[in-house]
């Protein structure tokens, strides 16, 4: 009975036909489509048949987009360079990866933009061909990172299931698979990402060819006629591996051309377990109904008449996970926006725009025992005496406040100030002019920094490692020297992640902070004249005003108004020795 209400649509020993009555051109539900209105002409490019009935319905919102011609999210045949959504911007040439600005710009584009989107659809291959209509059908990007399904025969009556989150011989011969024709040497030949957040193999690699239609000759206890997508997650509980899941299942859905809410999202999953998950408000982006665990049809013949399984959070070469990207290059309008912007959208966070000349500033403190600024309240302090700022300090703490309400604060901050860690994949939600100064930089250097030119917000750091005090150094344990370790303690934070529920840093280090006292606060913020911003940035917020926030030169006050770290690593942090204050613009410049 639970099955059936979380199903919504689940038909048990029933024929189901595939045709749906087609006259649903006086009862386009327009709002159903929930998508930013800046989407809008995207969305009606790829889908011709909304868009003739928009054109011919007088009561269509659409007209606007419909009046933008040709745009394109940069991946469709026909899409021409200049009609795309976006195209990413370099700086300088690496010349390890290119030889020229252009060749920079099409590499990062196919890595990390729409560009990414391009190439998986180039790969798609048909693995299970249907002889008639009507049939089941396999097709797969390479190594089965993404796969699309129809009418999916699942058994699931004797489940091998057990500690493994993701078993790879849980389904044997005859247990999956369709009818079609079976290209078996083609689909053996696609398994060298056999691994389990790497392609889906193991779960497809025993594919059978049936000599019955699963769905027509009765075949299933259960089918499932709404659309579905199986995911394998990452991580429920740390924000940064967690978004690798909803970006993935984002493209996904442009591989897919579809952003249907009114979707099933199956979590695939061999274990007996159940999995928490700290962010779940953000899956009503996604789906209108309940997250459903595999295990939920143990017992039965399950069958998808229409299913695809989502690219997956740690592809080699995949987003955002460690994510090799050529350097000097960032997305403005790229596919991490269009992300950020369809989230944003769907789970109805507001852009509130800051009211003329104030900069909103929030600190991200942490409550945790490492990676803590301690002098954290005179940073405030110094921060709030500037009168432009408006300076609040959050705690996103998932029990003291709810994941959409940190989202909109995230959203509604134009410099946005935290200390490395996977709070700050908030920078997603930042607006389109905002600046993330992540303190302090410890050698896992590229992660957010990268995130950030992903995404197309400006980003600053602070690094200057001989000036940070390690833990068990301060505590005066035998202690690894200093600079060493911080970064090795990091790595080995990475290794660990890959086991799903054990995310808790064990030996990261604290890092000492200190500033001028309120005497020498003149100085500090008077600091524009030592400081010459070089870039202002202005940003035209069409929603509901035009605001220009100079936003770099208000970062490069805030830097020389910031953290002075103590240099002495002799000092103990009880007593720190103020240093003369750094009156420098940010030495690490921005992206
Ligand atoms: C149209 O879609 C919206 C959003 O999905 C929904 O709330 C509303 O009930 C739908 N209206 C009709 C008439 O189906
Ligand atoms: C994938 O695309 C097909 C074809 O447009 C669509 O019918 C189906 O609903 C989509 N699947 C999902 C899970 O959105
Ligand atoms: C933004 O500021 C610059 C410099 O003060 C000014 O020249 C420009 O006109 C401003 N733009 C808008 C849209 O207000």
């Amino acid at each position: 009975m639970l099955l059936l209400l979380a199903l919504g649509t689940v038909f048990t020993y029933t024929v189901v036909s595939t045709e749906e009555p087609e006259d649903r051109s006086h009862k386009l539900n327009y709002s159903s489509f929930s998508l930013p209105k800046e989407h809008i002409p995207y969305f009606l490019r790829n889908n011709r048949k909304v868009a003739e009935l928009c054109r011919r319905d007088p009561l269509c919102p659409f007209k606007d987009a419909l009046l933008v011609k040709r745009v394109c999210w940069g991946y469709e045949k026909n899409c021409s360079p200049e009609h795309r959504i976006g195209y990413p911007v370099c700086s300088t040439v690496d010349s390890g990866w290119a030889s020229s600005v252009s060749a920079a710009q099409e590499l990062f584009w196919k890595q990390a933009d729409f560009g990414y989107v391009a190439e998986r659809r180039n790969e798609l291959k048909t693995l299970c061909k249907p002889l008639n209509p009507g049939d089941s059908s396999l097709k797969c990007t390479s190594h089965m990172r993404f796969c699309r399904v129809t009418n999916l025969y699942l058994d699931l009556r004797n489940p091998r299931r057990g500690h493994e989150r993701y078993k790879e011989d849980f389904l044997q011969r005859g247990e999956i698979g369709g009818q079609c024709r079976l290209k078996g040497k083609a689909l053996a030949a696609e398994g060298q990402h056999k691994s389990p957040l790497q392609s889906w193999f193991a779960e497809l690699e025993s594919y059978t060819e049936l000599n019955f239609h699963p769905v027509k000759d009765g075949h299933c206890d259960v089918v499932v006629k709404k659309p579905t997508v199986f995911m394998k997650l990452d991580a429920g509980v740390n924000m940064y591996h967690h978004f690798c899941d909803f970006v993935n299942l984002y493209i996904s859905q442009h591989l897919n051309n579809s952003f249907s809410r009114d979707i099933n999202i199956v979590m695939w999953d061999t274990s007996v377990y159940g999995y928490g998950d700290l962010f779940e408000d953000t899956w009503r982006a996604f789906s209108d109904s309940n997250i459903v665990h595999l295990k939920t049809f143990d017992s039965k013949r399950v069958c998808f008449q229409d299913a695809f399984f989502s690219l997956l959070p740690r592809m080699r070469y995949g987003l955002f996970y460690n994510t090799p990207l050529i350097s000097d290059c960032h997305s403005e309008e790229g596919m991490f926006r269009a992300f950020s912007q369809h989230v944003l959208h769907r789970l109805n966070i507001p852009q509130e725009a800051p009211t003329d000349g104030r900069v909103r500033v929030t600190l991200l403190a942490r409550s945790t025992e490492y990676r803590r600024i301690l002098n954290q309240q005179e940073l405030i302090n110094a921060l709030k005496t500037v009168p432009s700022f408006e300076v609040r300090i959050v705690d996103y703490k998932y029990k003291d406040m709810p994941f959409l309400e940190q989202v909109k604060i995230t959203h509604n901050s134009d410099i946005f100030i935290g200390m490395h860690g996977a709070g700050l994949t908030h920078l997603l939600f930042l607006p389109d002019w905002a600046v993330i100064f992540e303190l302090y930089n410890c050698q896992d250097e590229s992660c957010y920094r990268d995130l950030a030119r992903l995404r197309g917000v400006r980003y600053v750091t602070w690094q200057k490692r001989d000036k940070v005090v390690p833990q068990d150094k301060v505590r005066g344990g035998g202690a690894s020297p200093p600079g060493d370790g911080f970064g090795r303690a990091a790595h080995s934070q990475r290794l660990h992640t890959a086991d799903l529920t054990s995310h808790t840093p064990r030996r990261l280090r604290k890092i000492d902070l200190y500033t001028h006292t309120s005497s020498q606060s003149h100085t500090l913020f008077t600091a524009g004249k030592h400081c010459t911003p070089t870039l202002s940035h202005t940003y035209s917020h069409t929603h509901t005003h035009t605001h220009n926030l100079s936003v770099l030169l208000y970062t490069c006050i805030l830097w020389d108004s910031c953290p002075i770290i103590n240099s002495d690593d002799e000092m103990s942090f009880r007593q720190p020795r103020p240093n003369p204050c750094v009156l420098l613009c940010p030495e690490t410049a921005v992206w």
